[in-house]
């Protein structure tokens, strides 16, 4: 049997009480299926910044490249400045294992309330790109404390960043409903927002069964609250991505179940694998912790390392706990974290799963649709 070997990052606040909760159903759900994953823990974050002065080793890289995936919670603390924390762990994370993919799964669960009229069922996939973009470090601050201090800050996109991201979108696409959406801004940012439409409208043409619709980002917004049933794939920059996966994370229900892969689609770094959701320091400590999103990301997982099966098993767990109306008080539930954690723990132990599961159940590419992205 082949050990995978995952790196756990609790990281900061709620963090520490979502990882424990998935890492538990993954364990059980890992004897069922006769798994060996070995978990390894990195007490790294705002603590250990507050001792270090940075957020990891530095060689802390180079301790993640040994493992087979990374399994992170949130990072960020009122104590330390969010840009040091998250310049400090995630970003170095995401660009230099080419984690160029953010995979963001939007999606209506039973027991899961939106605050939509509509009932409508909803299934996005968000694809994020995530390694360039707005989040660049091109820029400066100049004058500073003087009438006429100014800051400038570049966005960078390359014609090998948004089409690989592109690629990947649009393949996607072809294994779903085929509608392909980009979002855009090209009519208020005049050079590179033209160039991200070009680059992704030339890569779909390479896809007959896809159609591109590209859609204002201010507009596509709108649409994703009043009609966000006729969404299939959207894929956007590093900015725009973030800010529509926290809305259509909100129109289904609540952050707090909301999951995302950063992948590397070829192979050649870990991928990682953390919720949607930051350390969410205003309920930290209390209990009231949706783990959700955490177990869902854990699913994604084991998506990823080959056992789409397990991950089925896993997602259906908390899918059922849900439905029996026992999630935490952030979809309307009556659970504590650990409370929905046992109940979860329960369905894994109750179901039973058909031998033929469905590969893409947790949004999960399947391999031809990760390996068609270019290098
Ligand atoms: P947040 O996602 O932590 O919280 C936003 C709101 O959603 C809060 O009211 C929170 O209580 C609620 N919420 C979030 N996750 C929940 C869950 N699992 N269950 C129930 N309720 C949940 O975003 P916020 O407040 O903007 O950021 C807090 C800190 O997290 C900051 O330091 C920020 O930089 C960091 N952050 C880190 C991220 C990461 O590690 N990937 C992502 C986003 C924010
Ligand atoms: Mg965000």
């Amino acid at each position: 049997m082949t050990t995978h070997k995952i790196a756990v990052i609790a990281g900061d606040g709620i963090g520490k009480e979502v990882v424990p909760a998935a890492i538990e159903c993954l364990e059980r759900i890992a004897g069922i299926h006769s798994l060996s994953l070995e978990f390894t823990y990195f007490g790294w974050g705002s603590d250990y910044y507050s001792r270090h002065g940075r957020m990891m080793p530095l060689d802390g890289l180079e301790q993640l490249a040994l493992h087979d995936a990374i399994f992170l919670g949130a990072v960020g603390s009122p104590d330390v400045p969010d840009a040091e924390s998250l310049w400090g762990l995630l970003i170095p994370i995401r660009r230099e294992f080419r984690q160029y993919i953010n995979l963001r799964p939007v999606k209506t669960l039973d027991g899961v309330r939106s605050p939509l009229a509509s009932t409508e069922p909803i299934d996005i996939l968000i694809v994020r790109e995530n390694n360039e973009g707005e989040y660049s470090e091109v820029g400066g601050r100049v004058y500073r404390g003087l009438p006429h201090e100014a800051a400038v800050q570049e966005t960078i996109f390359t014609r090998l960043g948004v089409s690989r991201a592109a690629h990947f979108a649009a393949s996607l696409a072809a294994t779903r409903k085929g509608r392909l959406t980009s979002a855009t801004k090209s009519n208020g940012i005049i050079h590179t927002m033209p160039f991200w439409d070009e680059v992704v409208e030339e890569t779909t043409r390479l896809y007959p069964g896809v159609t591109l619709t590209s859609e204002l980002v201010d507009a596509l917004a709108a649409h994703l609250v009043l009609k966000p049933w006729t969404l299939d794939v959207i894929v956007a920059s590093n900015l725009l991505g973030d800010i529509l996966s926290d809305l259509g994370s909100s129109v289904t229900g609540s952050i707090g179940v909301a999951p995302s892969a950063n992948l590397n689609p070829e192979g050649d770094y870990p991928s990682l694998f953390e919720p949607v959701h930051g350390s969410a320091p205003d309920i930290a400590g209390k209990g009231l912790a949706n783990p959700v999103g955490q177990m869902w990301s854990g699913a994604m997982m084991l998506d990823h390392l080959g056992f789409p099966v397990a991950a089925r098993h896993l997602q259906e767990a908390f899918e059922s706990a849900l439905r029996e109306g026992l999630g935490t008080r952030d979809v309307g539930g009556p659970s504590s974290t650990s409370e929905f954690t046992a109940a979860v723990l329960a369905a894994i132990d109750a179901i039973e799963l058909p031998a033929e599961a469905d590969l893409l159940i947790s949004g999960m590419p399947s391999a031809p649709a990760a390996a068609a992205a270019p290098s």
